[in-house]
């Protein structure tokens, strides 16, 4: 594949296009001026058939309620079923205006005011807000990082539920930051202590597309040993990482338990939750149905922008230890082999110029790593790169 000819005819400038990537750098980092890797968006055009689709719905010129149609469950239902392996009914799925504000609508939904909710950092940060500004109890329970390698030490995650009686865990699979794809085995082994102790899981799958290598594929957590534990599960997803999509506020809540989605249904109700978005339905509904080949053509060009990376580290920064990308399209890399970890933000933006997510975002201990979003033009992270390495080769 032609990388350069891809990100010429498919990504666009987006500054000054009321962005929040590009255009609230003033705001988030008090400075205008940064190359923005931030926010896990894309600076490449939605598919085609997504595009064409809302344009001929702009056309119609109407844009009162809507509703889901059909055809959206068909095209969303096969895209489930075609890449994992998941059969949905429409009995099953729930519409929301986005993951994060599902997040906060279960652990309302679910756990009492008291409760204890626990997540393993470093994990993506609007977890933490989920817990703290719901007023519930947060428990963490840190991945293992094993040289850049992150896993979650099971007897760790017992003791940790154990001891705070938490009520309920929020994983994220695949796991951003650490690019992690669990395995059906590792899941198991969470869901196994979750049993145990009586925690209602809510498996946060926006990231379930973005997978390099068909040995280690996605599971999602309502396939886990059979689907023994679709009745501990809320399962959250939408097409929005995956098409580039993510303005359009649509996603999906998918609920196996009868109970569950009662109590579910019940929460919605009671807070008078709105309508679902019209262009979520026409645009993402579009991107299900004839995506496909866009989204190969993304996928090559972030393990290209990574391998890029990993190269030109390898050679000319070799102490950065680079997460190995399994999964998500966020590059995660430690940067202590250099500098204290206290002061790798500092470095990136002061020096390097660039707006990441830092780790510190991620983990109350997470000093010294730095996200690196690659779904962008490669341009963007050949200069990412090479200001990294000029500047470290500067200390
Ligand atoms: C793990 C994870 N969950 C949720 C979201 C955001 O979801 P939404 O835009 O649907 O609220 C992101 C975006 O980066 C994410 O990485």
């Amino acid at each position: 594949m032609d990388f350069e000819k891809f990100c010429r005819e498919n990504c666009v400038e987006r500054k000054g296009t009321g962005t929040l990537k590009w255009d609230s750098l003033q705001e988030v980092f008090g400075d205008a001026d940064l190359l923005p890797l931030w926010v896990a968006d894309m600076e490449i055009q939605s598919p085609p058939s997504a595009r064409e689709a809302m344009q001929k719905r702009i056309e119609h010129g109407t844009f009162g309620y809507g509703k889901v149609t059909d055809d959206y469950y068909e095209a969303f239902f096969g895209w489930q079923k075609k890449h994992h392996g998941v059969e949905l009914t429409k009995e099953n799925v729930r519409f929301a205006t986005g993951v994060v504000g599902s997040l906060y609508a279960a652990v309302r939904a679910y756990t009492q005011p008291d409760a204890s909710v626990v997540i393993c950092p470093p994990v993506y940060y609007p977890f933490y807000d989920a817990i703290l500004n719901t007023g519930r109890k947060l428990v963490t329970c840190e991945l293992d990082d094993n040289d850049g390698y992150f896993t979650l030490d099971l007897d760790k995650f017992d003791k940790t539920i154990a001891e705070s009686k938490a009520s309920m865990f929020i994983l994220c699979s695949p796991h951003n930051p650490v690019c992690r794809v669990w395995t059906e085995k590792e899941l198991e082994g969470m869901f196994e202590v979750c049993r145990k102790h009586g925690v209602l899981v809510v498996s946060d799958e926006i990231h379930q597309d973005f997978t390099y290598n068909k040995e280690h594929p996605f599971v999602s957590s309502a396939l886990v040993g059979g689907g023994k534990y679709k009745d501990m599960l809320i399962l959250l997803n939408s097409g929005s990482k995956t098409f580039n999509l993510a303005g359009l506020i649509h996603s999906h809540v998918i609920i196996f338990d009868q109970k569950l989605m009662e109590t579910y249904d019940a929460y919605i109700k009671s807070i008078g939750s709105p309508e679902v978005n019209l262009m979520g339905v026409v645009g993402m509904g579009a991107a299900f149905r004839g995506g496909e080949e866009w989204f190969k053509n993304v996928k090559a060009l972030i393990c290209h922008n990574y391998d890029y990376m990993k190269q030109a580290f390898a050679k000319d920064a070799p102490k950065i230890v680079l997460t190995p990308l399994e999964g998500t399209y966020l590059s995660w890399m430690d940067l202590r082999g250099y500098m204290d970890g206290k002061e790798v933000a500092d470095f990136i933006q002061k020096k390097c110029r660039l707006a990441c997510d830092v780790g510190e975002w991620f983990s109350f201990t997470g000093h010294g790593f730095v996200r690196i979003n690659l779904a962008t033009d490669t341009k963007y992270i050949k200069t990412a790169v090479e200001r990294i390495i000029t500047n470290l080769k500067e200390l």
